[in-house]
C-alpha cells in the first residue's frame, strides 16, 4: 500500500488552490438523477469518493462524461444524465464502500417511486445510523421496509404527496436525501431543525437552479413545494471549507504563511475563530483568506457541533495544531461519539492528550518525534500530516487511501508550499 513520508520542520509558505468541497460534490452528484436532462457541475475535485459516485451513477443508468481532466487541471467538469433510469438499486458493495451513496436514495424515490438501497452499516466514526432519512421520507408519504440489509422505500402513486418533518437531532445527509425527495413531491414538505451547513446551501441553490422551489434556504426551517419536473442546469461547486481549514492548520503549526486561494471565509466562521484564538493573523484576500502564524499556538477551547458552530471534521486536524501550544486545549466532540481514534497515533509521535467520554485535554509539548502513524479515518488522516510536518525527522503515514478519498493532490499542494512531502508507491 502506498505511503506519505513526511520530513518535519519546513514553514510553508505561499499559495494553496482550494479544490471544490467533498461533501458538496457528493450531494450535488445524485441531483442528476432528478431530471432527464443534463447536469452538469464545475469545479468537482478530483477525488476517489466522486469517481465512485460517477461509477454508482452508471449503474442506474445515468451517463457521465468528464471534461478538464488534463493532469494539470485543479478542478473538473462532470455533465450527468438520466435521460432514463436502468435500476433503482444501490447494492451492498459500493454502498459499504462509501457511505454517501445513501444520497441517492431520495432522488430515486422521488423520480421513479421506488428505491431499493443496502444499509451503510458501521463505519470508523461511530456507528451512524439513517434513521431520520428513512422518518424524513416517511413523513412525506414514503412506504419503507427493511429486508436483508436494504430499504426498500416505495411511494405510493409513484409521487411522494408531502408532508412535514421536525428532526430530532440534526443531521446533514439526512437533510439532504429529505431535500432531493420533496423537490418533486405532489404537495409541500416542511423540515424543521434542518441542518444549515454551507453544502446544504449548495445543494438547495443547485435544486432551485434546476427548478425547484424551495424557501428558508440557509435556514433551519426549509419549505419545498414541490414541482412536477426538474430541468438540467450548470452548477459550479462550492470550495471545500475543511479542506481550506486543513491547511490553514498546517500553517499555524509551522508557523508559516500561506493564502487559501478560493476559500470562501462567511462558510469558516467558527473555524476562523479558533484559529484566531491559537493566535494566528487570520485575514480576508482578493482570492481567499491568509493565515499566518509567528510562535507556538496559544490553547484554544472548541466543542463540534451543528452549523454555524465549530464543524467536527475539522476536530482532529485542529487537535494536531494545539498539540505544540503553549498551555492545555480542550476539546469536546459532540456529533460523532467515536471520532479520537487520532489520539493514540498523536500520542505515538509525542502528543500529550487525554480523553474522558466526550472530552479531549491536550497539552501543548514542546517537540513532536516522526514515527509510523495510520489512520482509520479521512480527518484523521490529515491530523497525522499536519503533526508531522512539524515534527522532528520522518514521519510514514500508512494507510493513505482514507487520504484519497476527500483531499486533492494533498502531496503536491504541500509540496507547493515547501513542504518536505512525497508520496511513496507500493510498486
Ligand atoms: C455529514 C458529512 C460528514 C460530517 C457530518 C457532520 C457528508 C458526505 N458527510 O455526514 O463529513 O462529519 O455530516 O457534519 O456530507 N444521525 C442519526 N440518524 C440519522 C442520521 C444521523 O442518529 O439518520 C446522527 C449521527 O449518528 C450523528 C449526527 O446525527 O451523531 C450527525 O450526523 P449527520 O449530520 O447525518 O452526518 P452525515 O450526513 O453522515
Amino acid at each position: 500500500m502506498d505511503q506519505i513520508v513526511i520530513r518535519g520542520g519546513n514553514r510553508l509558505s505561499g499559495r494553496i488552490p482550494i479544490s471544490g468541497a467533498k461533501n458538496a460534490a457528493l450531494t450535488l452528484l445524485p441531483c442528476a438523477l432528478l431530471t432527464d436532462e443534463p447536469l452538469t457541475l464545475r469545479n468537482l475535485p478530483r477525488l476517489a469518493d466522486v469517481d465512485g459516485f460517477g461509477h454508482l451513477l452508471n449503474q442506474l443508468g445515468c451517463s457521465t462524461t468528464i471534461e478538464g481532466s488534463r493532469p494539470e487541471d485543479f478542478g473538473r467538469v462532470m455533465t450527468a444524465r438520466a435521460t432514463t433510469l436502468s435500476s433503482t438499486v444501490a447494492p451492498y458493495d459500493i454502498v459499504r464502500k462509501m457511505r454517501a451513496s445513501i444520497l441517492v436514495l431520495g432522488p430515486l424515490l422521488a423520480r421513479a417511486g421506488e428505491a431499493t438501497v443496502s444499509l451503510p452499516g458501521g463505519c470508523a466514526i461511530g456507528n451512524r445510523p439513517i434513521d431520520l432519512h428513512l422518518k424524513a421520507l416517511e413523513a412525506f408519504g414514503a412506504e419503507i421496509e427493511l429486508a436483508s440489509g436494504y430499504v426498500k422505500a416505495v411511494a405510493p402513486g409513484g409521487r411522494l404527496k408531502g408532508g412535514s418533518y421536525s428532526f430530532p437531532v440534526v443531521s446533514v445527509g439526512a437533510t439532504e436525501n429529505a431535500l432531493m425527495a420533496a423537490v418533486l413531491a405532489k404537495g409541500t414538505c416542511v423540515l424543521e431543525n434542518a441542518a444549515r451547513e454551507p453544502e446544504i446551501v449548495d445543494l438547495c441553490n443547485c435544486l432551485v437552479a434546476m427548478g425547484a422551489e424551495i424557501n428558508g434556504i440557509g435556514t433551519d426551517r426549509l419549505v419545498i413545494e414541490g414541482v412536477d419536473r426538474l430541468h438540467g442546469a450548470t452548477y459550479a461547486v462550492m470550495p471545500d471549507r475543511i479542506e481550506a481549514g486543513s491547511y490553514a492548520c498546517a500553517a499555524v503549526i509551522t508557523q508559516g504563511d500561506v493564502e487559501l486561494v478560493g476559500a470562501n471565509p462567511d462558510d469558516m466562521v467558527a473555524t476562523l475563530a479558533a484559529l484566531r484564538e491559537a493566535g494566528a493573523t487570520v485575514e480576508t484576500t482578493k482570492k481567499g483568506i491568509r493565515v499566518a502564524m509567528s510562535g507556538r499556538p496559544q490553547p484554544i477551547t472548541l466543542s463540534t457541533a451543528p452549523h454555524p458552530a465549530f464543524p467536527t471534521d475539522m476536530q482532529a486536524q485542529m487537535m494536531a495544531m494545539a498539540t505544540l501550544g503553549s498551555g492545555a486545549s480542550v476539546f469536546t466532540e459532540t456529533i460523532f461519539e467515536n471520532r479520537y481514534m487520532h489520539v493514540p497515533e498523536l500520542t505515538r509521535m509525542g502528543c500529550d492528550i487525554q480523553v474522558k467520554g466526550r472530552t479531549a485535554v491536550v497539552r501543548g509539548v514542546d517537540k513532536l518525534v516522526g514515527a509510523q502513524v495510520m489512520a482509520t479515518d479521512l480527518r484523521a488522516s490529515m491530523s497525522l500530516i499536519i503533526a508531522g510536518l512539524a515534527a522532528e525527522g520522518e514521519t510514514q503515514v500508512n494507510r493513505i487511501y482514507h487520504l484519497d478519498r476527500g483531499y486533492e493532490r494533498l502531496e503536491e499542494k504541500f509540496q507547493a508550499v515547501g513542504a518536505d512531502i512525497e508520496r511513496i508507491s507500493a510498486d
